[in-house]
């Protein structure tokens, strides 16, 4: 399929608006994506004509929102080919996801002086879960620092591994600086080492090709709102040997298949991992979300993304006085993260917002890394997605040129 780009934007109705006077230009994907028509119909349809409780009743409407939500999980399975769809376990979003994994794998391997590894790029849902864990078990967390050029340190990384080792996570993409890191590569030493590695692919989902099988990861988890699907719902995807291993992580209904007073049988996987009434309208809008980018294609949408952030570089590197952050367009989703020289990174959001042009600004939920940067106001963010266009990279420069001139 051609790159349409106007015929996408005609998908996401929320972007047809003028905000403060001005073309809305949403360059904050990284923290939310947009919503395609399909996505937003589709969930309007469900509730219309398909809402029931799943898993729960013998009659029509619950057994087909069953097979819609069964559906989506197949659906999740494929695009991330995992090897069994027992192995996707349906979240409320990456960081319930990473607190899964925490408090049943982490609270099973971490003992007394054992150690953690994690980065220095971690978004804190990467970071709190494991630092609380290692505080809980007198355990010790351990860092990769940076490299250069925004980089992790791979031979750092190496050296952190001791007999002390039980887990690894690490982020595939970081939310702030845009960087790729080479997981695979990061796996490879975890396993030499006989421990099990997490990925966060909260920031990669929607830009990189991911197969879980081909990585060899032990775990991974997304949001499905980072990927044009409703807020709320998020995976887990595990190793099957690792989900039969650990324990449930909540308790309730749905969650088992037999209880007494004395005692509960829990649930086969995947259900033992999802306790209560969980969001099977959202895990249905992942579906019709996954299904529309692939529709597309990702390499196409990869593709496009590149040019406009490749775009974006050139046109920021111009303008004197503005400096921004990992600049390497090959190693790097479409984030671009600056800060205007004596400017409050705040002050230019505003700046911006007046302009029509919507950016995150702060420290990006993390702030080990901005420290580590030496950035203590964080940077102004702007993350682009499939449906940007250099017009708006445009009206992004005009408003940065327009802020330095207020604020310098
Ligand atoms: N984690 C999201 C971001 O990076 C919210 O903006």
């Amino acid at each position: 399929m051609d790159f349409d780009v106007q015929k996408i934007r005609q998908d996401f109705p929320v972007l047809n608006q003028t905000i403060n006077g001005h073309p809305l230009a949403y360059l904050d994907n990284a923290a939310t994506t947009q919503k395609p028509i399909q996505v937003i119909e589709a969930v309007a349809d469900f509730y219309k004509y398909k809402n029931a409780n799943i898993h729960r009743g013998a009659h029509y409407l619950s057994n087909l929102a069953t097979d819609l939500y069964e559906q989506s999980r197949q659906t999740v399975q494929k695009y991330i080919n995992a090897a069994h769809d027992y192995e996707i376990i349906f979240t409320k979003g990456t960081t319930e996801g990473l607190n899964l994994i925490a408090n049943t794998l982490g609270e099973m391997l971490i003992h007394k002086d054992d150690e953690i590894i994690i980065s220095i790029m971690e978004h804190h849902a990467n970071l709190v879960p494991w630092q609380q864990l290692a505080m809980r078990k007198q355990a010790k967390l351990k860092v990769i620092p940076f490299a250069d050029d925004y980089q992790l340190d791979f031979e750092a990384y190496k050296k952190l591994f001791t007999d002390k080792t039980k887990l690894v996570a690490i982020t595939h993409v970081s939310n702030s600086l845009g960087t790729i890191n080479p997981i695979k590569d990061y796996i490879q030493v975890a396993h030499q080492h006989n421990v099990p590695i997490i990925i966060d692919a909260a920031q990669s989902i929607q830009h990189e090709k991911i197969d879980v099988q081909a990585l060899d990861c032990d775990f991974l988890v997304f949001s499905g709102h980072k990927i044009y699907a409703e807020t709320g719902i998020g995976v887990v995807y595990g190793k099957e040997k690792w989900l039969e291993q650990i324990p449930p992580y909540q308790f309730g209904g749905d969650m088992i298949k037999d209880v007494t007073i004395e005692k509960t049988i829990f649930a086969d996987l995947p259900l033992k991992f999802e306790a209560g009434t969980t969001n099977y309208v959202g895990a249905y809008s992942l579906k019709v979300a996954l299904d529309y980018v692939q529709n597309i294609g990702l390499e196409n949408i990869k593709a496009y993304e590149k040019k406009l952030l490749n775009y974006a570089i050139e046109q920021i590197s111009q303008i004197d006085g503005v400096e921004y952050y990992a600049t390497k367009a090959d190693n790097k989703i479409s984030v671009l993260s600056f800060n205007i020289k004596g400017a409050h990174p705040y002050d230019v959001g505003l700046i911006l917002d007046q302009m029509g042009v919507a950016v995150r600004t702060g420290k990006h939920c993390t702030h080990p890394l901005m420290y580590a940067l030496n950035l203590n106001n964080g940077t102004a963010r702007a993350s682009f997605a499939m449906y940007n266009t250099f017009d708006e990279v445009d009206q992004f420069i005009n408003a940065v040129k327009k802020a330095k001139q207020m604020l310098s």
